[in-house]
This record gives structure tokens, C-alpha cells and sequence, in this order.
């Protein structure tokens, strides 16, 4: 037997045009809202914000200082390494006002009131120094405008290897367990405890002395797509990731940016908690340029954007498709991560 089907009528045609109207048009306005934003700057000028960067000794946190204070901000440099703070603090002090003597520069342990950049010793995951950090950012500046998270720890290897399993089916030890345990309470801890800490302690002081609050957490592409030999590092990354994501709905007032990028150029993987091998080929190579990352997080908080993809085209559409055909992503993230299971 035939079934005819019923002919289009002119309403429905009319109808299906405008819905497919208004979805472009809703489309297009959210693209340009980020544009039509009033800038940052214009309430706060550059060389009045006064920037916080937690994990500034290196990598991105350090190339990010050394912008700042190149374009006249206000720093405040923390990191648990003394040597370091000491070298970011002289370089910001060279970069923010370059006629200055080197032999003038304080060191890092000295902190005045009014300095326009300072370093504290900290360690996010310690409350004792979120209280020390708070205390100085309100002594020295009477407040900060932005605060910038990159302090975080890398994992290299997987799972079942670091419980001490070596074939498949065979079973794991107590010691195994309890080797998990420690090292998944290490990635915790750097990725997800260090962050909620500085949320809390910073959050009030943010909201009580900014005219235009903003906090930047450097998360990861690793906390959006799964990835082999990295399952802690994309877990507790992921933790702190949605932490934030519900903060800044407690915290309108405060704008929050969620920066997720892939490979970056750099040493981070010396920082893993499982002390495993690097299986990628030459990745401290091949990542993407530190300045770059630096550049592009400012550009973001200058503009209050919420989430930022670095690359766009490869976090944003590998989280996408991972939804949508899931096996493709799997079989792409085993060969990035030169990963093959065991049988
Ligand atoms: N590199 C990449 O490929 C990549 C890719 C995507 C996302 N990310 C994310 O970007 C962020 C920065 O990475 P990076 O490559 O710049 O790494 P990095 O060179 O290892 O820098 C990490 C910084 O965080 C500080 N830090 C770590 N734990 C800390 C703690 N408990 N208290 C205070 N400071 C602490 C370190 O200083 P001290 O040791 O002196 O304390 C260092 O200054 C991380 O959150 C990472 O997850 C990195």
C-alpha cells in the first residue's frame, strides 16, 4: 500500500523560514556581544589594575607577570620557589619601568606599601598563606582587580600502572591502592584544592575593593576531553574547572575566565604527581608559544570572556565531536598521547 504524504502548506514553509531567521540572528548577536562588550579597560585603566598571578615562578604565570607589568599593571607575583619570585620580580620591576637601576630592585622578601610589584612565597594549598596573601594584597594595594590562577600539577601515566598493575586481570595490591590514593590526593590537591582556596580567600576581597572584579583559572583542554596517561590530571582539572563554572553564578559581580588550552611549550610535566615517562614526542616543542597564551588570556579578561579555547578550532570542536562520535576522539587521543592498551 502507498502512503502519500501530506503537501507542505504554506504556513508550515513560512514557519520553518522565520525559526531558521531567528536562529541565525540569535547566533549572530551572541557572536558579536563579546565586541559590543564595554571594555575593561575603560572603567579600570591599564596601569591602574592590580593583577595577582598564583604560580608565577614559570611557565605561563611568569610570561603573564612579565605582560602585565610591561603595560604599566600592578603585580603581585606567588610561587613556593624563592629564587624564582626573586628573578620574575626584577624582570616585571626592568619590564614596568625600564629606566630602573637593577641594584634598586628590594628583594623579593622586601614588601612596601604602595609597591607596584611584589612577590609573596606561597603555597596555594596551605590556609595559613591564602590568609598571609590576602593580608598583603590589602596592605600594599588596599585590593587587587584580578586574579589569575595557574598554579597546577601534571599526571603522566596510567592508572592501573601506577597501582603497580602490570597485566591485564591481574589483581591490584593494598600497597597499589594506597599508592593511588596518594597520588590522586596530590593531583587534588595542586588542581582542585590549591584553586577552591584561592576562590575563597580572594573572592571577598575582590568584590569588597575592585571597581571591575575578574578571576582567570588556567584550566586545561585536558578538563573537556578525556585523554590516556592523564586520567588524574583530567579529573582534577575537570574538578576545578566546574568549581568555577558555579561560582561565577554565585558571583555575578565578579566576571570569571575559564582558559582551556592544549599542549603549551614549557616543563609543566616535570611537576607530575606520578613521576611517569613523557610519551608524547618533543612536547615541550611543540605546544603552543607561551606568549601567545599570555596574550590571549589578557585580551580575555580585558574583553570578560567566559570561556576561552586555545586552540578554538581543536578544544572547542574535540569537545564537541568527543559528544557526538565519542570512538573517533578515543582513537585520536591514543595516538597524540602514543598510548596503546594492553591485551
Ligand atoms: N603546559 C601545558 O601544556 C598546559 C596545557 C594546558 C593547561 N595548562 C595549565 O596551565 C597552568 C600552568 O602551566 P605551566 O605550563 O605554566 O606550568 P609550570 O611551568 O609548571 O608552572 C606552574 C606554576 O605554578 C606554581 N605552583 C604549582 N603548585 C603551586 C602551589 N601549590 N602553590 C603555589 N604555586 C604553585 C609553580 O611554582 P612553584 O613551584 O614555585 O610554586 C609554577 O610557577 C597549569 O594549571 C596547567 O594545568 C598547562
Amino acid at each position: 500500500m502507498l502512503l502519500s504524504t501530506p503537501p507542505l502548506s504554506l504556513s508550515t514553509l513560512t514557519a520553518s523560514k522565520y525559526s531558521g531567521l531567528l536562529i541565525a540572528l540569535v547566533v549572530t548577536v551572541l557572536a558579536l556581544r563579546r565586541r559590543w562588550n564595554p571594555k575593561r579597560l575603560s572603567v579600570l585603566p591599564k596601569h591602574q589594575e592590580r593583577v595577582v598571578i598564583l604560580g608565577a615562578t614559570s611557565g605561563i604565570g611568569r610570561v603573564l607577570a612579565q605582560q602585565y607589568a610591561k603595560r604599566g599593571a600592578r603585580v603581585c607575583v606567588v610561587g613556593r620557589r624563592a629564587e624564582l619570585l626573586a628573578e620574575v620580580k626584577t624582570e616585571c620591576c626592568i619590564l614596568r619601568d625600564p629606566s630602573i637601576e637593577r641594584s634598586s630592585i628590594l628583594p623579593a622578601s622586601h614588601v612596601a606599601q604602595n609597591d607596584a610589584i611584589f612577590a609573596v612565597q606561597a603555597d596555594l594549598t596551605a590556609p595559613e598563606d591564602a590568609i598571609h596573601t590576602v593580608g598583603l594584597l590589602r596592605s600594599v594595594w588596599g585590593g587587587v582587580d584580578t586574579v589569575i590562577i595557574c598554579a597546577g600539577v601534571s599526571s603522566l601515566r596510567p592508572l592501573l600502572e601506577v597501582a603497580g598493575v602490570e597485566r591485564p586481570g591481574e589483581d591490584v595490591s593494598l600497597t597499589g591502592i594506597r599508592r593511588i590514593r596518594e597520588v590522586s590526593d596530590a593531583a587534588m590537591k595542586g588542581n582542585f584544592t590549591g584553586p577552591l582556596l584561592s576562590a575563597v580567600s580572594l573572592i571577598p576581597l575582590l568584590e569588597s575593593t575592585s571597581r571591575s572584579p575578574s578571576v582567570a583559572l588556567i584550566s586545561s583542554a585536558a578538563a573537556i576531553i578525556p585523554a590516556p596517561t592523564r586520567s588524574l590530571y583530567c579529573a582534577s582539572k575537570a574538578a576545578s574547572l566546574i568549581l568555577f563554572q558555579s561560582l561565577a553564578i554565585e558571583h555575578p559581580k565578579i566576571k570569571f575566565t575559564n582558559v582551556m588550552p592544549a599542549t603549551v611549550e614549557g616543563d609543566f610535566r616535570a611537576s607530575a604527581v606520578d613521576a611517569g615517562p613523557v610519551r608524547e614526542s618533543s612536547p615541550n616543542k611543540h605546544g603552543l608559544k607561551r606568549d601567545y597564551v599570555a596574550q590571549r588570556i589578557i585580551k580575555a579578561l580585558d574583553y570578560g570572556e567566559k570561556e576561552v579555547f586555545l586552540p578554538w578550532w581543536f578544544v572547542r570542536l574535540g569537545h564537541l565531536f568527543y559528544w557526538i562520535v565519542p570512538s573517533v576522539i578515543e582513537v585520536f587521543s591514543r595516538k597524540k598521547y602514543n598510548f596503546t592498551p594492553a591485551t
